[in-house]
């Protein structure tokens, strides 16, 4: 389940990346070219929003009872935390990062139901969707973050 869990969590990346790209291009055509706001700008929105909030579930999980657990594992003895590079961006870093992005997401995703000139909707969407993006490529364990950080493009099965 754990394993399951992980591998879901490591794929959902790719989706939220194109539903998020998706939705600033989106956003900044329709500031830039005064569209209205339809119900396509809507769903890519609303779904950006609830592939963050699921990969958030599974982070959370992950974090608090997964194999190295804040939990269930907890810190391994005379490990500190802030001094610990793994620790420190799989406890601290990378959570902290993604609740910021995925809250950034949510606002985005909230521009869509209030009431002001489309053009406003899109601009200030894709605000917060382009620093929410921005935030999870640093977030992202990439493999170029070196041994003990960086994990595969792909989940290992
Ligand atoms: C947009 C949101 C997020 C993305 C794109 C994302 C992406 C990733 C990726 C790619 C991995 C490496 C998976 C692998 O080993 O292949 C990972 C691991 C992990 N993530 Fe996230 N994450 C997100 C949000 C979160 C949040 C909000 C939390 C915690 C509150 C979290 C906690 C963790 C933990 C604890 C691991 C390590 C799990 C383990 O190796 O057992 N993630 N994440």
């Amino acid at each position: 389940m754990d394993n399951f869990l992980l591998i879901l969590h490591s794929l959902l990346r790719w989706l939220i990346l194109i539903l998020l790209v998706l939705s600033i291009l989106r956003s900044w055509n329709g500031w830039k070219q005064k569209k209205p706001f339809t119900a396509a700008d809507r769903k890519s929105y609303l779904f950006t929003m609830i592939c963050a909030h699921i990969t958030l579930l599974i982070g959370v999980y992950q974090l608090l009872f997964g194999r190295m657990g804040v939990i269930t594992a907890g810190l391994p003895p005379g490990v500190e935390l802030m001094k610990n590079d793994f620790f420190r961006f799989y406890w601290v870093e990378h959570p902290f990062g993604m609740l910021v992005s995925i809250l950034l997401i949510t606002m985005g995703n909230g521009m869509a139901k209030k009431q002001i000139p489309d053009e406003r909707k899109f601009k200030k969407a894709f605000w917060y969707f382009f620093i929410a993006l921005i935030l999870i490529l640093v977030s992202i364990p990439w493999p170029f973050r070196g041994q003990s950080i960086g994990r595969g493009l792909l989940p290992t099965m």
